[in-house]
């Protein structure tokens, strides 16, 4: 007998273990909508022309691979802290990045810097939320509750949500989605985020802001209005970026956390907290991902590139929930809502079974809460989707 011995299998990852059992699955006319990524018309992870060029520009003048502070790479904290704040300099004078490992890494320093200063605080996640998030903030020792945010039969419940975030004890912990809500692409209206960024400073809650798609919404700077309009209420707040879908980087886990403080001197104190807990994470970060986008960020030609290549994503997702919602018109369920919803993801409504079914016998890969990825969805597969959708009905 070891402590190994007797250890159970743990259950596949709702979102990731879909990816390993697509891979896994043998007939080629195979369509994967389980994972959040964009693919583009031909069906590939685009590789971006200002990453290409940055990642050129980085190689032409390769430095040594030494650590790298723990923080990061001081200049693309600055440009994300930039990108967060909307180049806000009273903002970004208060406020402390540092890079994280994708979204997800930025969320965990978060959760972690979070618990050693609050320890006891409630974290609130929307009902429902990225799967991930519940499990990573529970992980980090926190209780996880919810509150409401969208149910099938009203949509987006506001009222809900208001009445929950008014019942929430001061300090709680709460993570919203800044823009293209993560699984239901319903996102809140700019009179509804000053209502709620209201709530935030009376109940004296605490916002944690993710964030992995801004740009994909409107535009950069409007699907960063809940953070900037939060900042006005001068409540301390958290932001997780991440450019692994804005920059098609996802393998390299290029993320940021940024934390707003009070003034330069209280946030000068929070990136020592912060520093000290990544360096018992994980040390320091990577180097080549971030040099790659801190090029794409800083520079004003690759910047200007990256804008109208983020915002050609933006627009064929756009196009093909068009295509989508005009193919399943006429079934026995209503899927207009599909244009209603922002971001890479629709959620469908079906259920567990019908998913399992659409899995099995159309090998259509969506999540069983019924998210399907709309931005792997093209001319060549759509027909397949809409087959597979159709004889679950
Ligand atoms: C998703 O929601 O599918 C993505 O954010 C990928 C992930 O890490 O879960």
């Amino acid at each position: 007998m070891t402590i190994f011995t007797d250890v159970e299998m743990s259950p596949k990852d709702p979102i990731l273990g879909m990816t390993e059992a697509f891979v896994s699955d043998s007939r080629t006319e195979k369509v994967n909508l389980g994972v959040g990524v964009y693919l583009n018309a031909q069906g590939k992870v685009p590789i971006l022309d200002c990453v290409r060029q940055g990642t050129q520009r980085y190689l032409s003048d390769l430095k040594p691979c030494s650590y790298q502070p723990i923080d990061g790479l001081a200049a693309y904290n600055a440009a994300v802290r930039a990108l967060v704040f909307n180049r806000n300099d009273d903002l970004m004078a208060r406020a402390v990045t540092v890079q994280g490992l994708g979204g997800t890494g930025s969320l965990r320093v978060g959760a972690q810097f979070l618990k050693q200063l609050n320890p006891d605080a409630k974290v609130l996640i929307s009902t429902p939320s990225w799967e991930n998030h519940e499990a990573l903030f529970a992980r980090t020792g926190f209780t996880v509750e919810s509150y409401r945010y969208y149910d099938a039969n009203v949509g987006l419940d506001f009222a809900g949500m208001l009445e929950d975030l008014n019942a929430a004890d001061p300090g709680t912990i709460l993570i919203l989605h800044a823009r293209c809500h993560n699984p239901t692409g319903y996102d809140l209206t700019a009179e509804q985020w000053v209502q709620v960024a209201e709530v935030v400073k009376e109940r004296e809650l605490v916002p944690f802001f993710d964030m992995a798609y801004q740009g994909f919404g409107t535009g950069i700077e409007a699907d960063g209005f809940a953070v900037t309009e939060f900042a006005k209420y001068d409540v301390p707040m958290l932001v997780a970026t991440s450019f692994s879908k804005s920059m098609s980087l996802y393998g390299e886990r290029v993320g940021g956390l940024t934390v707003l403080g009070n003034d330069a001197d209280e946030a000068a104190r929070l990136l020592s907290v912060l520093k000290v807990c990544i360096r018992t994470l994980y040390s320091n970060p990577p180097s080549y991902g971030a040099n790659i986008a801190a090029q794409v960020l800083s520079d004003p030609s690759l910047r200007q590139l990256w804008e109208a290549e983020l915002y050609q994503m933006r627009d064929r997702i756009k196009a093909a929930r068009g295509d989508l919602a005009a193919k399943l018109s006429g079934l026995p369920k209503d899927f207009s809502f599909v244009t209603e919803q922002a971001g890479l993801f629709s959620y469908t409504g079906l259920n567990p079974d019908q998913m399992r079914a659409m899995r099995e016998n159309h090998a259509v890969y969506g999540l069983d809460s019924g998210r399907i990825c709309v931005a792997a969805i093209n001319d060549d597969n759509i027909d397949r989707v809409v087959a597979a959708i159709a004889s679950v009905l």
